[in-house]
């Protein structure tokens, strides 16, 4: 596989500035970045930020998949980022947008560079993403800052044991791995082999509940329902106000089952610390919640990779056979496949910082305050650097030197990293090894095509027959 690390060339009638001495002080008024008009800025918001939003960036709106599916719209979105990279060279590129400064990434070098920056001075707690997490987790990590932001992240790092692939839950999380793994397969049987993703989202998030809260919880629709309400709103951001009580409702129910820390669940563990108020840890566990909704779409997607490309199955099954009598099994090729289907799909399309101050860049200066836009699919799915760009190279997923040179990022990068994303990998890797050990599985609802996967594919209507 081939990846080259060229920085696009500036063409245009743009005038790119020298760049900055910072001998003489310039500031962003000075020697401002180079900057979108107008009419430029309200396309790129239309063909790359509209997609994003309207697919519902905090929970999804199927129907909005569907089409942005079928019209190819994000497709066309890396294709402007092309467009625009082409005409601006590294940026970052400001855009014209009344009453808010924001900037476009454009430089591979720029997200490393972002992403490792951060809190300072590119803080993960930017406007726009504070105002949609506000209706279900104001003090969730993600949207702190300072002492705050540190503690937080702190209690998640230890909670989901972020340094390490193999959590120090792990066998105590499989049962309810292969306990409900095995009742959707049951489901199937009954369905005459037919695996759609209502079936696979509710057994999913069966095992999630009961890893995170406890086994009472397998069934406790209600939380999940609070929750997906709340994202509805979430999704509107500041267009809609609060609902200050249904949210408070989150929390409480989170914080009733730390207190009953059930054996097993990472309630329990919880239930053990000795935290502080400004802690939070009961608005913590909602960000989990949220974000096994797309662990399941990623390992549900990578179940389409796999059907598609039989070779990549045989391997993964001979490795699920391998390790079969493992406690907790770490299924690379299965964990790599999640990799791939988050970097072809990407379940967190738009990374967002802001700058606490101005920041110098080669070619200008960025205005303290500015909203950082880093759209991921557009370096993930770059085929003029990326040889491998629409195809499924679970190598790729293993490759740290690939991830490290060029951005392959669908958890993020640097201290704002998912603290989340090995355990994402040991659940969903673990539940589709059940599901894959002992059945064939063919994708009955699309046409994957090895050599050119599709800019989206829409889990809502993936479906499988499964014998
Ligand atoms: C496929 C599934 C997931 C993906 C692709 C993903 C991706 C990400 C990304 C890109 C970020 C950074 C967001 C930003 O900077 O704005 C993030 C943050 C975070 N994720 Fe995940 N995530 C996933 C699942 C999870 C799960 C299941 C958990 C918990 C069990 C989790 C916990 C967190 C937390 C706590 C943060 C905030 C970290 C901080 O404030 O520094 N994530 N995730």
């Amino acid at each position: 596989m081939a990846y080259s690390h060229s920085s696009h060339p500036t063409t245009g009638s743009i005038r790119v500035p020298e760049p900055v001495s910072s001998a003489a002080g310039p500031n962003a008024v000075q020697n401002p970045l180079p900057r979108a008009t107008a009419a430029e800025t309200a396309q790129i918001l239309a063909e790359v930020e509209l997609p994003t939003v309207a697919k519902g960036p905090i929970i999804r709106r199927p129907r909005v998949v569907a089409a942005v599916e079928r019209f190819g719209l994000e497709a066309r979105a890396v294709k402007w980022m092309q467009a625009v990279a082409e005409k601006y060279g590294k940026g970052p590129l400001m855009l014209k947008v009344p009453g808010r400064n924001m900037a476009l990434v454009l430089d591979p070098e720029h997200v490393h560079r972002i992403l490792e920056e951060s809190p300072e001075p590119f803080a993960p707690a930017e406007t726009l993403k504070r105002h949609a997490l506000k209706h279900f987790e104001p003090k969730v990590a993600l949207v702190s800052h300072g002492s705050e932001r540190r503690r937080r992240r702190q209690v998640n790092e230890e909670a989901l044991d972020h340094g390490h692939p193999i959590h120090r839950m792990a066998e105590q999380f499989m049962p309810a791995v292969r306990q409900e793994a095995a009742a959707l397969l049951r489901e199937v049987d009954a369905a005459g082999g037919r695996l759609d993703y209502s079936a696979y989202f509710a057994a999913w998030f069966r095992m999630v509940n009961r890893v995170v809260l406890g086994d009472s919880y397998r069934d406790d629709d209600e939380l999940l329902e609070l929750m997906e309400t709340q994202r509805a709103r979430g999704n509107w951001a500041f267009l809609r106000p609060v609902d200050t009580e249904a949210r408070q409702q989150i929390p409480d129910r989170i914080q009733q089952a730390i207190d009953r820390a059930e054996p097993g669940s990472i309630a329990a563990f919880m239930g053990q610390q000795d935290y502080q108020a400004e802690d939070a840890p009961e608005q913590q566990v909602p960000q989990w919640l949220f974000a096994f909704d797309p662990a399941g779409m990623a390992s549900y997607r990578g179940l389409a990779l796999l059907a598609s490309h039989p070779d990549r199955l045989q391997s993964a099954r001979l490795q699920i056979t391998e390790q079969a009598a493992e406690t907790a099994p770490t299924l690379p090729l299965l964990r790599a496949t999640v990799l791939e289907s988050l970097r072809l799909w990407a379940t967190t399309p738009m990374l967002l910082r802001e700058t606490t101050r101005e920041v110098e860049f080669e070619h200008g200066v960025m205005p303290r305050g500015t909203s950082v836009l880093i759209f991921t699919p557009f370096f993930h799915r770059d085929e003029r650097n990326l040889d491998f760009a629409h195809r499924f190279v679970p190598e790729v997923g293993d490759h740290e030197r690939t991830r490290e040179e060029w951005p392959l990022v669908p958890f993020s990068a640097g201290p704002g990293i998912c603290p989340g994303r090995h355990l994402v990998l040991l659940l969903t890797s673990t539940f589709m090894a059940e599901l894959l050990a002992e059945r064939q599985i063919e994708v009955t609802s699309h046409q994957l095509v090895p050599g050119e996967l599709p800019a989206l594919l829409n889990n809502f209507s993936l479906e499988f027959a499964l014998s």
